[in-house]
């Protein structure tokens, strides 16, 4: 799939990974969507885009919202075209242990939202995007769009306390097969990106201390990822027609210990 002159539509547009597969689809002559609930950060993120921030479009989202986000499905299509270009980057991470050491149960509200954002926020971003491209035009290898999902290395080595993050990520390695199978007929790849420990404002905050003893988790190289990384990947799967119904570590050999 060529990215010059596609439509695509990024969740956490405006932050992090998101922001950075956004910047690299500007870059590359896409018209991008930046779709993401946090307004706040919308307006730094168009202005840090600079001039790539002319094909750059905002809409407020959030995915865990089905109202909203058909709303902003259809808003980005009349916007800027029929969307070929999908990247889930949305999510958050909350941690709680299953049970405090003073005896407080995991949240059960906390571990719905936890899923209700990662997975099926996600799921039905995939299900209303998934049919516009299935309308698409294809492109001269029969493509009518790519789906990128971003899970977490958290689906495969959970850390104490990530249960519920864990479980929605799993679910999101899960799915990308049966996704790829279901839209393989309409042509429409559907591949999810497993990032390690990623430098972005998710780590900011974080003690140098902290950050240290990450990167030491690290194999090669032994620095925390990049969204520019992350970007890297994600430019690879949407130009590489063979790529479909994998999911990619993108760690550099790092496996998360239980803490
Ligand atoms: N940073 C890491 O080390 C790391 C590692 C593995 C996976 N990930 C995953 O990468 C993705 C991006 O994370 P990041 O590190 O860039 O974090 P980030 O906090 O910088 O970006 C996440 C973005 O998602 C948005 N968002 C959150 N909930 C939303 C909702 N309900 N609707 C719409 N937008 C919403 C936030 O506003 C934010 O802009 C997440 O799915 C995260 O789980 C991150």
């Amino acid at each position: 799939m060529h990215i010059e002159g596609a439509t695509a539509f990024v969740t956490g547009g405006v932050s992090g990974l998101g922001l950075g597969a956004a910047r690299m689809l500007l870059d590359g002559g896409a018209s991008t969507a930046l779709v993401d609930m946090n307004e706040e950060k919308a307006g730094e993120a168009i202005e840090e885009l600079g001039e790539l921030g002319e094909r750059a479009r905002f809409l407020a989202c959030d995915v865990s919202d089905s109202e909203q986000v058909e709303a902003a499905v259809t808003a980005a299509v009349e916007a800027l075209g029929p969307i070929r270009i999908l990247v889930n980057a949305a999510g958050v991470a909350p941690a709680q242990r299953l049970v405090s050491r003073d005896g407080e149960l995991f949240d059960l509200e906390l571990f719905k939202f936890t899923v209700g954002v990662n997975l099926i926020g996600m799921f039905d971003v995939i299900r209303n995007v998934a049919g516009v491209m299935a309308g698409n035009e294809p492109d001269g290898n029969g493509e009518r769009g790519v789906i990128v999902n971003v899970a977490s290395a958290a689906a495969f080595d959970g850390q104490i306390g990530q249960a519920a993050y864990a479980a929605s990520k799993g679910g999101v390695v899960g799915m990308t097969l049966p996704l790829a199978r279901d839209l393989g007929s309409v042509g429409v790849r559907v591949v999810t990106v497993a990032p390690g420990i990623m430098d972005t404002p998710l780590l900011a905050g974080a003690p140098q201390e902290l950050r240290d003893s990450l990167s030491r988790l690290q194999v090669f190289p032994r620095r925390l990822g990049t969204p520019e990384d992350f970007a890297h990947l994600v430019r690879a799967i949407i130009e590489n027609p063979m790529l479909n119904g994998e999911v990619i570590r993108l760690d550099a050999a790092a496996r998360m210990p239980p803490r």
